[in-house]
């Protein structure tokens, strides 16, 4: 059998047994989703955000790209941000990296993966040049990666923290609270690394003041 028809059969078997433990479940999900979190996650395969937090489908609303940017000019991003937070009215927005992630190794070498690729890195090499006194002082490479992963997660907050979005709904709704998380490949467990709530302040600079 091919892994590509494995994916239908067990598609069906999921489906079967879901259906036999709660005859509603399909017919109730399919008229609501009330997710009271948005998870912007890494596109790596070996972090599923509901499995590793035990949430069942319904209950977090997922976006993931290489690496857990939240980049200001990413329409895709925006979009779901816009809608989780404006529309499903979410309570948290997590930005959850991972150690051992291949977007943070790549960013860290010189190596040339192409332009749109490079483009893409260009945005944690620039991270890496914020906190550069700080990274060049690790001298061993792995934890030199583990901290620009956190150190990333941290930023990537910040620039929620600078949407018109966020400060929107944390000026009319005192929500949603904002998380970094980084989850360890090698352990399964999440270490929370930084969080914002409606009354944090950020550089005066991307403050708007006319919402
Ligand atoms: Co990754």
């Amino acid at each position: 059998m091919y892994s590509i028809d494995k994916l239908l059969l067990e598609n069906k078997a999921w489906a079967a047994e879901k259906k036999l433990d709660d005859p509603e479940y399909f017919e109730r999900l399919s008229h609501l989703q009330t997710p009271e979190f948005l998870w912007i996650g890494c596109s790596d395969s070996r972090v599923p955000a509901n499995e590793i937090t035990g949430t069942q489908p319904g209950e977090i609303f997922v976006h993931r790209n290489i690496a857990n940017m939240v980049i200001h000019t990413d329409v895709n991003l925006l979009s779901v941000l816009e809608y989780a937070v404006s529309h499903l009215k979410v309570k948290h927005v997590i930005v959850c990296g991972h150690y051992g992630c291949g977007g943070i190794k790549a960013a860290m070498t010189k190596h040339d993966f192409k332009q749109v690729l490079n483009m893409w890195l260009r945005n944690i090499k620039d991270v890496y040049r914020l906190h550069r006194d700080e990274l060049d002082s690790i001298g061993d490479e792995e934890k030199r990666t583990d901290r620009l992963t956190e150190l990333n997660v941290q930023e990537q907050v910040l620039h929620l923290a600078k949407t018109s979005i966020i400060q929107r709904a944390w000026q009319n709704e005192q929500r949603p609270q904002l998380h970094g998380w980084v989850y360890g490949l090698k352990d399964g467990f999440i270490k929370p690394v930084f969080q914002m709530n409606s009354d944090s302040h950020i550089d005066s600079l991307y403050e708007y003041d006319d919402l």
